[in-house]
């Protein structure tokens, strides 16, 4: 019981939901069957956008002033982290962009990775990272599912000795935020939705099918 208690803790501060319509329209917009493949990578883009904004509210800043031309000087607080942003191909890629226009300054990395259908593994095809040693890590990927694919990122991640780590997806499955935080409790979720159940093939439901494929077609 008390066991249950302190993830269900765990959960309440590590997984950040930016509940908002406008963000909660869009998720309606990737939902719909009807909506064709370029009006969907569009949609994830804006939806990296939101969430990278609400993501950046609980990063380290630093206070900057500046002189305008009316020769005053204004103070701000702008961020203050050295951030690696990182993707996982295919499906990833749009809402990546989408983050990656909020901190264009970031350096990128990208996985390449495929779920075989039936074990519902990801295989790992591909890994370019710059070093990430101290810096904030924030990964973008589409679909958060069993959390499989994600964790073959964040072990890899891990290795390079990063200050944190920080997910960014657009749909999340109950099970696939659990499976993060069982494995290391410390990484940040922005899901910009949840939904409750895997389906027996390990898709989102109700979901919005294979992301992949509403990107870019059929493989
Ligand atoms: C999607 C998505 C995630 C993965 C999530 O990719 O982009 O990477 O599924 O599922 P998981 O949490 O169960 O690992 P997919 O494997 O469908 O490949 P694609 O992007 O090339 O279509
Ligand atoms: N990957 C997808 O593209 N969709 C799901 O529902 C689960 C994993």
């Amino acid at each position: 019981m008390k066991k249950f208690i302190l993830f269900f803790f765990i959960q309440i501060i590590s997984v950040s939901i930016f509940s908002n319509p406008i963000l909660e329209s869009l998720i309606y917009k990737i939902r719909d069957p009807s909506t064709e493949k370029k009006e969907f990578r569009e949609y994830l883009e804006k939806i990296g956008e939101y969430i990278a904004i609400d993501v950046a509210k609980d990063l380290k800043t630093k206070k900057q002033n500046i002189k305008t031309v009316m020769q005053i000087e204004a103070e701000h607080n702008l961020v203050d982290e050295n951030i690696v942003l990182v993707t996982i191909l295919r499906a990833g890629l749009p809402l990546f962009n989408g983050v990656f226009k909020v901190f264009p300054e970031a350096e990128a990395g990208f996985f390449a990775m495929q779920r075989n259908e039936k074990t519902l593994i990801a295989s790992i095809d591909y890994v370019a990272l710059p070093p990430m040693e101290n810096k904030t890590v924030i990964i973008a990927d589409t679909m958060l599912a069993t959390a499989g694919s994600m964790l073959n990122a964040i072990k890899i991640i891990e290795k390079r000795n990063p200050k944190k780590i920080i997910l960014i997806c657009a749909l999340a499955a109950k099970e696939g935020i659990d499976n993060i935080l069982k494995h290391n409790p410390d990484i940040q979720i922005y899901p910009a939705y949840v939904d409750p159940v895997l389906n027996e093939v390990g898709y989102i439901v109700p979901g919005l099918g294979d992301a992949g494929d509403r990107c870019y077609g059929i493989k």
